[in-house]
């Protein structure tokens, strides 16, 4: 019996050592992040998805470099501070042939829920292995389970012989004129804003990088990319069941070069917050309204305040996620990148305070829920 009194005892303290070591109830910018088994969350790039008392993590799994080797992860929190790692929710696959493969580029993968089908659906940005990021394609799985494991259904680049909705007639098509501009001649630039590359991809399907999803309140989802040569967003209305582009979509911001868009909604207003393109170094992030998805999109500054600002506090957004049961209360959800060692990648979360229409967050060494209880409105 004392013996089995001393295993109950040593277990309860190796348990309480444990909870110790890995109980956090606050969050703390740009630190280390350990999840349960007290390994640095590898989930880069991230979306989250919530669902009955319980949010999912998904995102890059990174190892030193930034190709595919495994896949995208899922970590489950019931209070966003500690989070368990639930494993692969979409693998890699060890089929050379598949568009999927190890040493793809596997980026910014978003999950979400179709009602009618009972399906979770991911998207996420894909390059082929082996070509760089000339592929620019999103690709799509599915999966009974917020958990996964997802089936990989196919990548494409969107919107193939389909014109967005806000284009003029008069620019519908790709002439000589076009094909001779230099890059980045005044020539040029006015041809991107007014649909160059909508024009030279109209056949092949548009270019579809830095991604996001968003369902509106009436099940509707849109697609929101870094298109022409991330150059101009494209917002695209998926069909009913999510797992396809329908006819609808426009241009955003055109010739603006955002990348990284994260969408949410307060009130009857949607709000968009994106970085600009400078590869995986930090720059002023962008923040727009609109008063529907698919625009028109005004342009609100940058929401990052106060010291650090001019570079996000060193972070590219990822998601703006509604903290569940409060009202009014978004995290800005960003990257800090390593380039030099993928796995080392930081999370800044941030804090969302509307002030004046606008979205600002500031910087925090350490802060936690309440801080959406006592914040002026
Ligand atoms: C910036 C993007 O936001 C990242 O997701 C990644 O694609 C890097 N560019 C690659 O340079």
């Amino acid at each position: 019996m004392k013996y089995i009194i001393a295993f109950c005892f040593g277990l309860a303290i190796i348990l309480g050592f444990k909870m110790s070591k890995t109980g956090h109830d606050t969050f703390k910018p740009g630190a280390i992040w350990e999840d349960f088994d007290g390994n640095h969350i590898n989930a880069h790039g991230g979306g989250f998805y919530y669902e009955d008392g319980t949010y999912f993590w998904y995102g890059e799994h990174k190892d030193q470099n930034s190709l595919a080797q495994v896949g995208v992860r899922v970590y489950s929190s019931k209070d966003l501070y500690n989070w368990s790692n639930e494993g692969v929710a979409l693998s890699v696959s060890s089929n050379p042939d598949s568009e999927i493969t190890t040493g793809s580029v596997i980026e910014r993968p978003k999950v979400i829920f179709n009602k009618k089908t009972g399906k979770y659906v991911m998207w996420f940005h894909l390059e082929l292995k082996g070509q760089g990021y000339a592929a620019a394609r999103t690709g799509v799985a599915t999966s009974d389970s917020p958990l996964g494991p997802f089936e990989y259904i196919k990548s494409f680049r969107p919107n193939a012989n389909v014109w967005p909705k806000n284009i003029d007639d008069s620019e519908k098509v790709y002439n000589e004129e076009d094909k001779s501009l230099e890059w980045w001649t005044s020539e040029w630039k006015a041809s991107l804003v007014d649909g160059l590359y909508v024009r030279r991809d109209f056949e092949k399907g548009q270019m579809s990088r830095d991604m996001t999803l968003y369902v509106d309140d009436d099940g509707t989802a849109y697609h929101i990319h870094s298109s022409e040569e991330n150059q101009t967003l494209h917002i695209s209305v998926l069909t009913d069941d999510y797992l396809d582009f329908t006819d609808t979509y426009v241009r955003v911001q055109e010739g603006g070069q955002n990348e990284a868009p994260a969408i949410f909604k307060s009130g009857d207003t949607y709000y968009m917050i994106t970085s600009g393109l400078t590869g995986w170094s930090p720059n002023p992030a962008r923040s727009f309204k609109s008063k529907s998805m698919l625009g028109p999109w005004e342009k609100l500054g940058n929401p990052a305040k106060g010291k650090g600002a001019e570079l996000t506090f060193r972070s590219q957004s990822t998601f703006v996620l509604p903290v569940a049961g409060k009202d009014d209360a978004y995290i800005y959800m960003g990257d800090r990148w390593n380039p030099k060692n993928h796995i080392d990648g930081r999370y800044i979360w941030l804090p969302i305070s509307m002030s004046n229409g606008k979205p600002e967050f500031q910087w925090h060494d350490e802060w936690d829920l309440s801080f959406f209880e006592t914040a002026s409105p």
